[in-house]
């Protein structure tokens, strides 16, 4: 009997711990694709991507979409699926000496990755079995194109040494359905000695591009085109010449044309030509006044917000204005301003809220910035893969759930098991948090551990939001490398829209900044009802209230508390959220394999005291002129 009570023991402690130990490398591709599944071609499929299950069966118009397919039924799959952009691109900020803008999981995959390399080139190195792997995560979620450097484009990108790498990696890509682009240097043919100017109208540089793209084609035969940041942040565009963005985008899109390529030209400008303008209005004043003026070949991408891939941002206008002009939106899958890759913050609940401002048929595309690095898993944070995965899903379609895509993800990432995840962990309700503030409610309710992670994920975005930016405050963060808390963030030598207190602007009667027709007016961007919704303090949604409006401390929230009350509502409730994340996380280790668990664990630890930092910082800060 005994006997028996000891194997049985034994088999419940296996099925609970997974034997064997896990870095994250695997992604949530860790299990075997089934040798027996029938694939069949039918041509009468209605697209090339899309594919249809029916018990082990997959049947597609194309191998490309049976691929999509198999990676479907691996899931859990059935039935037709078809996807809804067709351009689902990530967007590498990857520098050619292997750094990453904005990257925090280790190196550049692409570029000079001597640490994981196989294969040696002159001079860089590739190392082709990783960026097999990366292709496969992307191909089974759906991503079909690949920025491979940094917008902030170095000209040597175009140099016929790096073409040949840029060859070699669309070579890898392409059996795995992915188009490789390019971002571009406006200033290249200057830049590069070639011609003394980049002046778009200039015969001599029309005929650089012509030539310059000749020669991509010929070597990166479905090359899919530019990306151009221009006339931001210091790179060089159109306006060095007098001339707009139009022509300038215009004089790529020529060159492109022939071969099928297209121009993805962003509209993330500011301190150009309408420099002191409020910073969240001058997309929409530099572009919509062009709409009607760009080839076909032209799509205007641009970020989800007006601002900067804030943690909450109403969605930006320039999505209302261009009639005429196709459009892209770029999302960040790099947390740059979510805690990086030290926060657990699941980006899929802000991007569906962008979507539910902005009909996803308004757009052609959608571009996410990475956040793959050389790290052993990709990301970071073992949690940060939920966003590259969520990212590739919502591409392909807009319509899904957070909570599906998180589910789909948890079960694929921590255990392919259900058993083991289902199981009833007798503790894990039965404590409440040491550290939580306020009793949560979530354990409150008996739950399965697979809803225990789900419940996190789901919350952690509005967690990051509560404090970080409560009630709409914005970009407080800390100069250059956006970690942690500024809101004293002033340099005299700075251009004032990069530093905090012009987001800000707290005195002792008031904090905000007046969006509104009585002040600069950015809510006269908007269409309708968000154009009255949003200029009327008391219709302002309260997320965005201090995004719209400059509001007195005395002011009286929805819940009957003044604004100053409200905030330190606010930052205690993202404390206590975090403090709740890490206690469900300490319940979980029985279940959860070693290394993922301690990595996590650690994470949380440290987002617990950069949730405190945040609060206490802010309110500390804040507190003077509040209590005046
Ligand atoms: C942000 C980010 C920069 C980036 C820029 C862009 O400002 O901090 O690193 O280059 O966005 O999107 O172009």
């Amino acid at each position: 009997m005994n006997k028996i009570i000891y194997l049985a023991s034994l088999l419940v402690l296996s099925m609970a711990k997974t034997a064997q130990a896990e870095d994250g490398s695997r992604l949530w591709l860790r299990t075997e694709m089934p040798e027996d599944i029938t694939l069949c071609l039918d041509s009468t499929m209605p697209d090339d991507d899309g594919y249809r299950i029916s018990g082990k069966t997959v049947t597609a118009r194309t191998q490309m979409g049976l691929l999509y397919g198999k990676y479907a039924l691996l899931r859990g799959e059935q039935g037709e699926s078809h996807p809804y952009f067709k351009l689902r691109i990530l967007n590498h900020w990857d520098n050619l000496d292997g750094t990453i803008e904005r990257g925090y999981a280790g190196n550049s995959i692409f570029w000079n990755n001597s640490q994981r390399s196989t294969l040696n080139s002159k001079h860089s190195t590739l190392n082709s079995q990783l960026i097999k792997k990366y292709a496969e995560a992307c191909a089974s979620i759906g991503i079909n194109g690949t920025v491979l450097n940094n917008v902030n484009a170095s000209p040597k990108i175009l140099t016929q040494e790096y073409l040949q790498q840029v060859k070699k990696i669309a070579d890898i890509l392409r059996p795995w359905g992915i188009r490789v682009y390019l971002s571009v240097n406006f200033g290249s043919p200057k830049a590069l000695g070639e011609v003394n100017t980049a002046d778009p109208l200039n015969a001599k540089v029309r005929r650089w591009w012509q030539k310059k793209v000749k020669e991509i084609y010929k070597v990166i035969p479905d090359f899919g085109g530019f990306l151009v940041k221009a006339n931001s942040e210091g790179q060089p565009g159109p306006f060095d010449y007098g001339r707009t963005h139009a022509d300038g985008a215009n004089m790529l899109a020529d060159a492109l044309k022939p071969y099928g390529g297209i121009v993805m030209w962003r509209s993330f400008v500011y301190g150009a030509k309408h420099q002191g303008e409020d910073r969240v209005k001058q997309a929409v004043s530099e572009f919509a006044e062009l709409d009607g003026q760009f080839r076909d070949n032209v799509i205007l991408q641009s970020k989800n917000g007006p601002l900067d891939f804030q943690p909450r941002e109403p969605y930006a206008p320039i999505f209302d204005h261009m009639k005429h002009t196709p459009q892209m939106a770029e999302l960040q899958i790099t947390q740059e301003y979510l805690g990086q890759s030290k926060h657990l913050v699941y980006l899929a609940p802000m991007w569906q809220e962008f979507f539910s401002y902005v009909e996803p048929s308004r757009l052609v595309g959608i571009a996410g910035v990475a956040n793959i690095g050389l790290n052993t898993n990709w990301c970071g944070h073992h949690f940060s893969q939920a966003n590259w995965y969520a990212f590739g899903r919502l591409a392909w379609n807009p319509t899904l759930t957070s909570e599906q895509i998180a589910q789909e993800w948890l079960s694929q990432t921590f255990d392919s098991k259900p058993s083991a995840l289902n199981s009833q962990p007798s503790t894990l309700n039965s404590q409440p948090s040491a550290l939580n503030s306020q009793p949560s409610t979530l354990n409150s309710q008996p739950s399965t551990l697979n809803s225990q992670l789900l419940s996190v994920m789901l919350r952690s975005r509005e967690a990051c939001v509560d404090y970080m930016m409560p009630l709409g405050l914005h970009h407080i963060f800390k100069f250059d490398h956006h970690m942690g808390p500024d809101p004293g963030g002033f340099k005299a030598d700075y251009p004032i829209e990069w530093c905090p207190v012009y987001y800000h602007r707290a005195n002792k009667d008031s904090i905000g900044v007046d969006r509104s027709s009585s002040g600069t007016n950015a809510t006269g961007q908007y269409r309708e009802p968000y154009r009255s919704l949003y200029d009327n303090i008391e219709t302002c949604p309260e997320e965005y209230l201090l995004w719209f409006h400059r509001v007195p401390w005395t002011y009286r929230t929805k819940s009957g508390l003044t604004l100053w009350d409200e905030m330190q509502r606010h930052y205690n409730k993202g404390v206590a959220e975090v403090d709740d994340f890490a206690y469900i996380w300490q319940q979980l280790k029985p279940y959860i394999d070693e290394q993922r668990w301690e990595e996590v664990n650690g994470l949380l630890r440290f987002q617990q005291q950069d949730a405190r930092l945040w609060r206490d910082t802010c309110l500390k800060y804040f507190a003077f002129p509040a209590r005046n």
